[in-house]
């Protein structure tokens, strides 16, 4: 997803733009470039497809790029192909005003047509470009107009969502950013400025920063730094310190981050229960949620809405929410949501649930929820984010920095909590103290079974080793693990671009079972639950038309290994609590397949880390 990065000081901006921008590729992006206020008083830019490498070797020995001043940018293309020409920044017709901007303008179309009447040239087919030329219009009309206003009053005129930062070569000690809809922070070092889209662009150079909210306009400058709304309202923001280091962000000894991330489930899975379980009474205690505890008591009905593989943890804490908290349940796709007009009554409760907390989808529904006066809370990783800001109260996840594009730790921490919240609103209704304690304790000891399925790892890599040549997966689970096994197919095809699917195991007769054959895999997730008999019918149906069968089993299940050509163990839980487990093995999995076929697992083609487009 594109990315931001701008930079004002004593510095010389471009290696400073040019880490942040790397700091920025887990995003995903297909071009880069920026732009910089040289000695002379001229603005130059360079921008190059593909990564951030070529951008670098196409400037390296450059002396005339000198200049402490510059934005720059990871373009994931949305209008206008994948060309250099649409790469940012974008100049106005003189090529003194630059832009950079995420997002999407909206009534563009209109905007150009005007502006080309009027005489400007355009040259890319981007949407952003129409905000350069906006500006310039502004100017052209009122040439005493400082950047910030011109750049104001573009932004009442434009429709659509932004994070936007422009700088202007007859202003050259200013670099004016503004958000709406889009994330925008601004790093403030020792006379010296950043702007970026996410904290792990600035954090090499600060851990100081002030998060921009929508409507705000920031002006930097050498010396200061001041904020204000699109009515020119002056507005006083709040300093905040960064808490992951540069470190936390980095792989840590894993070859990829991915792996580095899967390894961390244990501590991962810790952190976001800490402090939050009361063992005795098995009650559970959210410092987030505190102020609202009392009215949860008369929730009658739960819509949960994200996105990928937040969606499917959602799709978990249903089956939870439903079964122990007796509290109706509906998990939406957030990009559905809106659209399916949805029903609120009294009593309504929405959760948002997001790793990254800027997902725009996710974002779009929360505000839906939050129009009609619903009671809003968001599960969120990141925190400060828009999500986080603006649901009415959160629980956040606690598992520092996910960069892997294929979310992992994310999912797990999310489905715990979930299991806390089910804890929650039990307890507040019908579960019993003894139910409690007992869903309190096999959480506790959650960790310690997921270290014991990370040992495992060496014959999973077997396992992907034996299955390399396949080409197709089902996947299938029902009830509890049957978001489970859609989560398996998910981390599959992302990231080894292999076609897999996940199927209810009681579906598969209504059509997927015509695909099974020798050649067509099955991967069976079959603990001994509630629904272990009927899983055990549906392996004996695949088994019968010669299809090979991976199965994910309970410790100590001998009857599964005459059946499955292959058996991964995990630790006996709760059957609530089994997906947090089973999804391990079919992580690594996915992880190992993807090595061997030598694809790029941390940042597959097409996919970005946060979505901030819908
Ligand atoms: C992207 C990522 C997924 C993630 C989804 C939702 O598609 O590639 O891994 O699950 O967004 O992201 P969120 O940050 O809202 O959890």
């Amino acid at each position: 997803m594109c990315g931001i990065v701008g930079y004002i000081g004593t510095k010389r901006a471009i290696p400073i733009l040019l880490d942040g921008l790397k700091a920025l590729e887990y995003r995903g992006y297909d071009s880069s470039g920026f732009a910089v206020l040289t000695k002379n008083g001229n603005i130059k830019s360079e921008r190059a497809v593909g990564k951030i490498m070529n951008l670098e070797e196409k400037i390296s020995g450059r002396e005339d790029l000198f200049g402490t001043c510059g934005i720059s940018h990871t373009r994931w293309a949305t209008h206008g192909g994948v060309t250099e020409a649409n790469a940012h920044p974008h100049a106005d017709c003189r090529q003194e005003i630059w832009a950079v901007h995420n997002g999407i303008i909206e009534n563009y179309k209109e905007l150009r047509r005007d502006l080309e009447k009027l005489g400007h040239k355009f040259r890319s087919e981007t949407d952003t470009e129409t905000i350069v030329h906006l500006i310039e219009e502004f100017k052209n009309k009122n040439p005493e107009l400082p950047l910030e206003e011109a750049v104001r009053l573009s932004l009442l005129t434009i429709r659509g969502t932004y994070g936007i930062a422009v700088i202007d070569a007859r202003e050259p000690k200013k670099l004016v950013a503004a958000r709406n809809f889009s994330p925008l922070l601004l790093g403030i070092g020792d006379g010296e400025y950043l702007v970026a889209s996410d904290a792990s662009a600035v954090l090499k150079y600060t851990k100081q920063v002030i998060y921009l909210d929508d409507g705000e306009i920031a002006v930097l400058s050498h010396d200061g730094h001041s904020v204000h709304d699109l009515k020119r309202k002056n507005h006083e923001k709040k300093l905040h310190e960064i808490e992951w280091s540069l470190e936390d962000a980095q792989k840590g000894g894993h070859p990829h981050f991915m792996r580095k991330e899967i390894f961390e489930q244990p501590e991962a899975i810790e952190n976001s229960i800490r402090g939050r379980i009361v063992a005795k009474g098995g009650r559970a205690k959210l410092g987030g949620i505190a102020e609202i505890t009392d009215r949860l008591k008369s929730v009658r009905r739960i819509h949960v809405a994200a996105c990928g593989t937040a969606y499917l943890a959602g799709r978990v804490g249903e089956y939870m929410l439903e079964e122990y908290a007796g509290i109706p349940t509906e998990v939406d796709l957030a990009s559905e949501f809106r659209y399916r007009k949805p029903v609120f009554c009294d009593g309504d409760l929405f959760i948002a649930v997001s790793q990254s907390g800027e997902t725009a989808d996710t974002l779009a529904a929360l505000r839906e929820a939050k129009e009609k006066s619903v009671l809003t809370l968001g599960i969120v990783n990141v925190v400060g984010s828009t999500i986080a800001r603006e649901t009415d109260v959160g629980v956040y996840q606690h598992i520092g920095p996910e960069i892997g594009v294929a979310s992992t730790k994310a999912f797990t921490s999310q489905v715990a909590i979930l299991a806390l919240l089910t804890l929650l609103l039990g307890r507040q209704r019908e579960m019993s103290g003894v139910m409690g304690e007992r869903i309190a304790a096999e959480l506790k000891k959650i960790p310690l079974h997921i270290r014991a399925i990370l040992k495992n790892s060496g014959q999973i890599a077997a396992l992907a080793q034996k299955y390399q040549k396949y080409e197709n997966f089902l996947y299938l689970g029902r009830k509890y693990n049957l978001p489970a096994a859609h989560e398996g197919a998910l981390k599959l095809k992302e990231i080894s671009y292999v076609h897999a699917e996940g199927c209810g195991a009681g579906e598969m007769k209504h059509g997927p079972i015509a695909m099974i054959d020798e050649n067509f895999p099955s991967v069976f997730i079959a603990p001994q639950d509630s629904v272990y008999d009927k899983m055990i019918s549906n392996i004996e149906e695949v088994r019968a038309r010669k299809g090979p069968i991976i199965a994910i089993a309970t410790q100590g299940d001998e009857k599964i290994r005459e059946l499955a050509d292959d058996v991964i163990y995990i630790p006996k839980t709760l059957e609530m609590l089994t997906p947090i487990l089973s999804v391990i093995p079919l992580q690594l999995f996915a992880y190992h397949f993807a090595v061997l076929r030598g694809c790029d697992v941390d940042k597959p083609r097409n996919l970005a880390k946060s979505v901030t487009v819908e």
